[in-house]
């Protein structure tokens, strides 16, 4: 198993899940999954992030710690995608501010690849909010030995 973490959390989960995925899948883009955040307490925009993925449909679970880079260790996060939060669900790390959107088409999809990324926080990302203020940021798929490819452009 590639993510013990994950491998809990969708066991917990399963029970839920396995019963209504066919027919979500063909009715309900919603994820069937739940996503797990884990996240330090005082993030604000982590707790931005997490709103747009409830209102997106997500269901979530916050884990807050002091630190948690051992996480991002475990999950087979590259250092250089790093970032404020990082998220599981369905055996997928996705990490940062993240568009729900793409949450969803790769789940969809189920590239093989380790999980789902936005770099660097840019302004504009969801989460990242400042009026008006934009960065254009590449979404990116990344696998643990750290190659990337973009995803998408937002
Ligand atoms: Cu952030
Ligand atoms: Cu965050």
């Amino acid at each position: 198993m590639r993510f013990p973490i994950a491998a809990v959390v969708s066991a917990l989960a399963a029970g839920v899940a396995s019963v209504s995925l066919v027919a979500q899948k063909a009715a309900n883009p919603t994820p069937a999954g739940v996503l797990t955040v884990y996240k330090t307490p005082t993030c604000g925009c982590c707790h931005q992030w997490i709103e747009h993925m409830k209102a997106a449909g997500f269901q979530v679970r916050e884990v807050d710690m002091d630190d948690i880079t051992e996480v991002k260790q475990t999950s087979g996060v590259p250092i250089k995608l790093r970032t404020c939060h990082t998220g599981l669900i369905d055996g997928y790390v996705v990490e940062g501010h993240v568009p729900a959107d793409l949450v969803k088409k790769m789940l969809a999809e189920k590239p093989k690849v380790t999980g789902i990324a936005v770099p660097g926080m840019p302004q504009g990302s969801p989460g990242m909010e400042q009026g008006d203020a934009r960065d254009p940021y590449d979404v990116v798929l990344f696998d643990k030995s750290g190659k990337t490819t973009v995803y998408a452009k937002r």
